[in-house]
């Protein structure tokens, strides 16, 4: 993993505000962007995409995420996202989940203090590793 001074933060943020405007927000009207580098140098991204069935909104992570494995795969390094004044916001403890499975406690994110590792922001989690003797 690059340290987390080589990397383009600014350039990673406004990845995530481009797609915050594309959101689908007609109901919170909070719209939120995300975006992250992969382990072999590409960027994905996502928006919040909501629903008049309000539980069954998709926060801006599961997009990312989507487009993390339909672009084939990879672990992710280094995520941010933002709300709709493009400013840094934390990802949802549901997001933080979806993030450690493809990114493990070593995800570096740009948060509301500054940079933490995953293992800061969803410390002792749940994961892949918990199931590989079943
Ligand atoms: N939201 C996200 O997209 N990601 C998060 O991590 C936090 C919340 C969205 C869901 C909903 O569309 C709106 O923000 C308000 O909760």
């Amino acid at each position: 993993m690059s340290a987390p001074d080589d990397v383009d933060w600014e350039a990673l943020r406004a990845l995530a505000v481009e797609a915050m405007q594309q959101a689908y927000a007609p109901y919170s009207k909070f719209q939120v962007g995300a975006a992250a580098l992969v382990d072999d140098g590409r960027t994905v991204s996502g928006c919040n995409v909501e629903n008049a069935g309000y539980g069954v909104t998709l926060c801006a992570e599961c997009g990312l995420v989507s487009e993390l494995v339909r672009s084939g795969g990879g672990r992710l390094t280094h995520f941010v996202c933002v709300g709709p004044t493009g400013e840094v916001i934390m990802p949802c403890g549901r997001c933080r989940q979806l993030l450690f499975e493809h990114g493990g406690r070593d995800l570096v994110l740009w948060t509301v203090s500054g940079l933490r590792t995953m293992d800061e922001v969803l410390p002792d989690a749940f994961g892949p590793d918990d199931l590989k003797d079943v």
